[in-house]
């Protein structure tokens, strides 16, 4: 029995912002103490149905936030198959570390995660980690060859909770018709990679002055914004359940704020990366700028930035995408696509969005927590009475400079490497369990 006190808690599914506490019983949150609302520790012994002289585990917050834990929607954990970039375990402990207390993992591992025991591997490996929550995405075809649907109920069955070829676009307009149709059977969402591959080609980055000045082959804007109108179309046409993963372009945004006023059943998501870097920060010996969708130009960071804030886009999600140094030390044009991302996303979105933009606190939790728990139908994203004791207890001005060895995570392909960021989890509980605890460190 836990009683976490002195804290700011930010619960924006309640509408809560303010100094509170919250009681922890048998895994679940037994009471939150709202601002204004007082508690004393007869009450709190009552509420949790225990004598004076049952241990009650008292914590001071320090007045920093508490919050849901963050839910992403969008993680590579490379198991199984490519366990020298990340696994199950390395993957959620550098989840928890980050904030997140409950990641989906995507299905373009090596075997794809297309088959029923393969889907119940990923769920049972992340039980084993006993860190975050992992739940497997299932892919939509087989071997994400986009040839043929995988037996979705099945999967959903042993564990999925959506459907995607996320590292590929589906380029069959007609499968993508039927994975939507199927997929309602099962209420889960379709996860789409929207990329056309016969705009994209062999582009490594966005097509635009800088790659012409590089001398990089290019991927138009296009080639991602045609396969979200196409995607749309579909959902609207099929009444399924779409939800469209990095999006990066003006158009895209323009094409979803659309869909969404026509009532189609939409949801998306932007990565942190697409709004912190642009094509300008691309460099032809920093691969660890080559991610897929590429990085946007100046005015998409503006629209994507709108965006989210207009609830055009609902959700913020990594695509935490490890890769190995030996692959990203490779010439830009051969280096594979991606970014490490969980442990420093949160204080990477802080900085930029808390502090310099001044978006609320409040509004990152919403789209980091809240709103993947409602879209993904998953238990968490809120601090009401009844639900997961999921919980972040997060230091705003907590800095840290990241460093290969002060990473989780098995690769280091991140553009903060030797940098300082500020804003981090100090202590993460998931299901009421400890799965972080720093404050040991700099206490
Ligand atoms: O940058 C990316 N990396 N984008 C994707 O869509 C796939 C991912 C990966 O699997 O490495
Ligand atoms: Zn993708």
């Amino acid at each position: 029995m836990l009683w976490i006190k002195n804290v700011h808690l930010l619960d924006p599914m309640q509408g809560i912002s303010g100094i509170g506490s919250l009681l922890v019983k048998d895994g679940r949150i037994a009471k939150l103490v709202k601002p204004g609302e007082e508690l004393n520790t007869t009450e709190a012994l009552a509420v949790l149905g225990a004598d004076e002289s049952e241990a009650l585990c008292q914590l001071d917050g320090g007045g920093n936030y508490l919050f849901p834990g963050l839910i992403d929607v969008h993680v590579h954990l490379r198991e199984p198959g490519q366990e020298e970039k990340e696994d199950i375990n390395s993957g959620s402990r550098a989840a928890v570390r980050g904030g997140f207390t409950s990641i989906l993992a995507m299905a373009n591992t090596q075997p794809v995660i297309d088959h029923r025991a393969l889907v119940e591997f990923v769920r049972l490996q992340g039980e084993r980690a006993g860190k975050a929550r992992v739940y497997p995405v299932a892919a939509v075809t087989k071997g994400l060859e986009g040839r043929e649907l995988t037996e979705m109920v099945e999967l959903k069955a042993a564990g999925a909770v959506a459907f995607s070829d996320d590292g590929r676009g589906i380029q069959s307009a007609e499968l993508f018709r039927l994975a939507l149709e199927y997929a309602k059977l099962t209420g889960c969402p379709v996860i789409s990679h929207c990329e056309d591959d016969s705009l994209a080609g062999q582009g490594v980055m966005r097509k635009g002055l800088t790659s012409a000045r590089l001398g990089l082959r290019g991927i138009p804007a296009s080639a991602e914004s045609v396969m979200v109108a196409r995607d749309a179309l579909l959902a609207g046409e099929t009444g399924g359940k779409l939800h469209i993963a990095h999006v990066s372009t003006k158009e895209s945004v323009r094409l979803i704020r659309a869909a969404k006023a026509a009532g189609v059943d939409l949801s998306a998501e932007v990565n942190p990366h697409h709004l912190l870097f642009s094509e300008e920060d691309v460099q032809l010996t920093e691969s660890v700028y080559k991610v897929n969708p590429p990085l946007p130009s100046k005015e998409d960071q503006e629209a994507l930035f709108a965006g989210l804030m207009d609830g055009t886009i609902e959700l913020l999600a990594t695509d935490h995408a490890p890769h190995t140094w030996e692959e990203k030390a490779k010439p830009f044009d051969e280096a594979p696509f991606g970014i490490n991302a969980l442990e420093t996303a949160l204080a990477a979105v802080w900085q930029e969005l808390v502090i310099k933009r001044k978006v609320k606190p409040e509004k990152i939790i919403e789209l980091w927590s809240a709103n993947p728990a409602r879209r993904f139908g998953l238990a968490g994203g809120t601090l009401k009475e009844g639900a997961p004791a999921d919980l972040v207890l997060f230091d705003p001005e907590w800095r840290e400079r990241i460093t290969a060895d002060s990473l989780e995570s098995k690769s280091q392909n991140t553009p903060f490497l030797g940098k300082e960021l500020q804003g981090f989890p100090v202590m993460v509980w998931v299901g009421g369990k400890l799965v972080l605890n720093r404050r040991k460190v700099q206490d």
